[in-house]
C-alpha cells in the first residue's frame, strides 16, 4: 500500500491567494509604518496591521478547506452504501475533479470495473484539477481511472453507455440554464437497467429551501426514479448532504 498522501488540489484557490497577498502587504506596510510613526502613526499602523493579520488568516484557513490531502469519507459512503452495483461493468463519475468522489466510492465499486471520470477539468477554481490528479488520486485507492474531459450537459459519451453514472457535489455548480440539460444526459448514458447516483450539498435555487426535495424532483424531471435516499451531517458546516439512487423509468 502507497504512503504517499492523497492530493485532490486547493480549491478557489486563486481568489484566497490574493486575499493573502493583499494582507501580507498591509501587514509589511504596517510594519513599516510603525517602526517610522509617532504615535499617532502607530497606532493607525497597530489597527491596519491586526485587522490585516486576522484577514489573512482567514484566507489562509479557507485556503485549506477542504485540506488537500482530506477525502472526509462519510458523505461518499452515505452514497456507496445506498449504490448496490454489484454487477455493474462501465461506471462514469460525471465531476469527477482530481478524484476524490471516485477514492470516497472506490469500497463500494465492484473489482474490475471500468471506471470512467468526466470533468471539464477547469484548474482556474480548483488548483491542479485535471486528468494526472484523478488518475493519480484513483491509483492511489486502487482504480485504473480513464479520465475523459467533458461537460455534464453534454457527455461525450453514447445512449446507455454505463450501468452506473455518479455525479457527486457537480450538479449545483452547473449553472441553472443548464441543468435539466445535465440531468437528461445522466440518464441518457445510463444503461436502461443501470443506477444514477447523485450526492449533493445543500444549495438549491433562491425560494427552494428543502434540498433533498429538489434534487429528487430534478431526477424526476429527467425520468430517473428515485430507490434511494440518505443524508449524512456535513462536517464543518450547517446542513446535510443528500445522497440519492435512481434507475431508469420505464418509458
Ligand atoms: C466540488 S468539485 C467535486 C469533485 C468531486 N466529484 C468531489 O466529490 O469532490 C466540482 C467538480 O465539478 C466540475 N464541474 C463543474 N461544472 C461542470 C460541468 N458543467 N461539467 C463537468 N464538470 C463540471 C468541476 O470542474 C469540479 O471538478
Amino acid at each position: 500500500m502507497s504512503l504517499r498522501p492523497y492530493f485532490f488540489g486547493v480549491y478557489h484557490w486563486r481568489e484566497r491567494l490574493a486575499r493573502i497577498a493583499a494582507a501580507s502587504a498591509l501587514v509589511a506596510a504596517a510594519i513599516v509604518a510603525f517602526r517610522r510613526g509617532g504615535r499617532t502613526l502607530r497606532a493607525v499602523a497597530v489597527g491596519i496591521g491586526t485587522g490585516a493579520l486576522y484577514r489573512g488568516g482567514d484566507a489562509t484557513r479557507r485556503l485549506l478547506s477542504p485540506p488537500p490531502w482530506a477525502l472526509d469519507r462519510p458523505k461518499y459512503d452515505a452514497l456507496g452504501s445506498i449504490l448496490r452495483i454489484d454487477d455493474a461493468d462501465r461506471i462514469l463519475d460525471v465531476g469527477c475533479g482530481t478524484g476524490r468522489s471516485l477514492v470516497g466510492l472506490a469500497p463500494h465499486l465492484p473489482d474490475d470495473c471500468e471506471v470512467v471520470g468526466c470533468d471539464v477539468f477547469d484548474d482556474r477554481v480548483i488548483l491542479g484539477n485535471g486528468p494526472r490528479l484523478a488518475r493519480y488520486n484513483g491509483a492511489r485507492a486502487g482504480l485504473a481511472v480513464s479520465p475523459v474531459a467533458g461537460d455534464a450537459s453534454r457527455l461525450p459519451f453514447g445512449d446507455e453507455a454505463f450501468d452506473a453514472v455518479t455525479a457527486s457535489r457537480v450538479l449545483h455548480d452547473v449553472p441553472e440554464e443548464h441543468r435539466d440539460a445535465a440531468f437528461a444526459e445522466l440518464r441518457r448514458v445510463c444503461a436502461d437497467d443501470g443506477t444514477v447516483g447523485l450526492l449533493e450539498l445543500p444549495v438549491t435555487p433562491d425560494g427552494i429551501d428543502d434540498h433533498e426535495a429538489y434534487w429528487r424532483g430534478r431526477l424526476d424531471d429527467a425520468g430517473l426514479v428515485v430507490e434511494r435516499v440518505a443524508t449524512v451531517a456535513r462536517p464543518t458546516r450547517e446542513g446535510t448532504y443528500v445522497a440519492i439512487v435512481a434507475t431508469p423509468g420505464r418509458t
